[in-house]
């Protein structure tokens, strides 16, 4: 069965009948000419836009000269309440500086340091799921908050804290119904935006929680009780270029980013990746023996083991990009495959077009985990898939992703069986990540253990 995949609207709409479809779903108010596209041009009577799918100029965008297409101000406009001056939204020294601070703290040879929180977290949402029909985004929103909750504070979703954020977040994303990518169009001021007095209150609450619990660290690290998680490591390294550590307001504003696109994004990713499972019963039988090969309680060498569940895993990101398009600005004159572009204008990548693109990918649109292992993958592997963005400003957690959605994805395998049910095939829809407009609807049962 062909993965579902969002209809495309008609090649020819209003500019209007474009910004409503635009609001509603960045998804669905795209022609298909994007999929077979290198480059297309969007033009309005307040910005031009540039959907580049052409893997020369997104690392020019991206890696070879990220400076000069920073993120647009307004990019941060209607999330700014919840993340301040979080390194997701800001530009130039100031991020640098963020990220000389923060990357030390997600190397790879901190992942195995960080490995057994992540399994703790596994095993919790293991004995919390529902079993029967259940709309799956929800327990694994759940669990992504565990892991990230203990990963960064050594405290699970149960302490009274993080579960008051957690709510208080699902808060936030029902005052802001129209929290989706529309956020990241430059319209003009009086355009009707975002920042509902509901929206701030409850970004004032969560900030309020985040403050509690890095006071309450800046204590611990202080009289040398703090445990060795994220928290205590961005918060005592120093950037090395101006030798200064995080403030509170600084690292609160890290936090708020961290818990904002850590979470929505592997939940996202896992639930498309059971729905998947759940639709390629064989994919998930292997799976289920690569997962069987585990100790009971995984060890972080055993990672090496599951290289068919990371396959999966991958693939799922091709088709369900969390992060389906990102947006930056021209600063100066470019030259775009020929057309010339004025500084201001809007640059978007587009992770869903390009990791579903015919130029690239036999069989596109296929749920394929064995594409990973073949040679004819590698140039589309290079050129034709970020599900994390790539170059300096690559997602400061992919590793810590990898790690977290192969893990999971395994162990709640090995636990349980998931079938898909008929009468509901989910659409997708970009939310602040790409969701399924009625949820991801799923039978669960108990996996019986395999026969000796
Ligand atoms: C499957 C899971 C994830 C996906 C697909 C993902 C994807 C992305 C993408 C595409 C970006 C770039 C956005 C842009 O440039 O506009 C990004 C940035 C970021 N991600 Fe992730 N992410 C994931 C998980 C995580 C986790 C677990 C963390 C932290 C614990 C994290 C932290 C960040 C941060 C801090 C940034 C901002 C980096 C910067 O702008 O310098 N992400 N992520």
């Amino acid at each position: 069965m062909t993965p579902p995949k969002p209809a495309a609207r008609p090649d020819k709409v209003s500019l209007w009948r474009y910004l409503k479809l635009f609001r509603q779903d960045i998804l669905s108010a795209q022609p298909a000419k994007l999929y077979h596209a290198w480059m297309a041009e969007f033009r309005t009577p307040f910005f031009r836009s540039y959907l580049i799918n052409d893997p020369a100029l997104i690392a020019r965008v991206l890696t070879e000269r990220p400076d000069d297409f920073p993120k647009s101000d307004r990019i941060g406009e209607g999330l700014r309440p919840l993340l301040g001056n979080s390194v997701f939204v800001t530009n130039g020294e100031v991020w640098k500086r963020q990220r000389r601070i923060i990357d030390p703290a997600f190397e790879g040879g901190r992942l195995r340091d960080t490995f057994p929180a992540i399994r703790d977290a596994a095993q919790s949402a293991i004995a919390r799921m529902p079993l029967g029909t259940v709309e799956i985004e929800e327990p694994l929103s759940h669990a992504a908050a565990d892991v990230i909750f203990r990963t960064l504070f050594s405290i699970p979703i149960e302490n009274a804290t993080a579960t008051q954020v957690f709510h208080e977040f699902k808060t936030y994303q029902r005052t802001q119904p129209i929290l989706n990518l529309a956020a990241f169009l430059p319209l003009p001021r009086w355009f009707p935006r975002f920042h509902r007095a509901a929206t701030k209150a409850s970004a004032r609450k969560i900030r309020a929680l985040i403050t509690a619990l890095t006071q309450a660290r800046a204590a611990e690290i202080a009289t040398g009780q703090a445990p060795n998680d994220l928290a205590t490591k961005i918060m005592t390294t120093a950037d090395p270029t101006t030798g200064q550590k995080f403030n509170t307001e600084e690292m609160v504003d890290q936090v708020a980013i961290f818990f904002l696109a850590g979470h929505e994004t592997s939940a996202s990713a896992l639930s498309w990746a059971l729905y998947l499972l759940a639709t390629h019963p064989e994919a998930q039988d292997r799976i289920a023996t690569e997962a069987a090969t585990l100790n009971a309680t995984p060890e972080f060498s055993e990672l090496s083991k599951l290289k068919f569940t990371r396959d999966a895993f991958r693939e799922t990101l091709r088709l369900y990009p969390p992060v389906p398009m990102m947006v930056r600005e021209t600063t100066k004159p470019e030259d775009f495959r020929g057309r010339p572009v004025k500084p201001g204008a809007q640059v978007v990548l587009s992770p869903w077009h390009l990791h579903r693109h015919d130029r690239f990918w036999p069989d596109p649109d296929a749920f394929t985990p064995d594409r990973w292992q073949t040679d004819t993958n590698r140039t589309s592997a290079r050129d034709a898939y970020m599900p994390f963005s790539s170059g300096p400003r690559v997602c400061t957690g992919a590793g810590f992703a990898m790690v977290e959605g192969t893990l999971l994805l395994a162990m709640l395998v090995r636990a349980f069986q998931f079938t898909a049910v008929e009468t509901r095939i989910p659409i997708p829809v970009a939310h602040l990540t790409v969701r399924a407009k009625d949820g991801i609807w799923l039978d669960i049962t108990r996996r019986q253990p395999p026969k000796p």
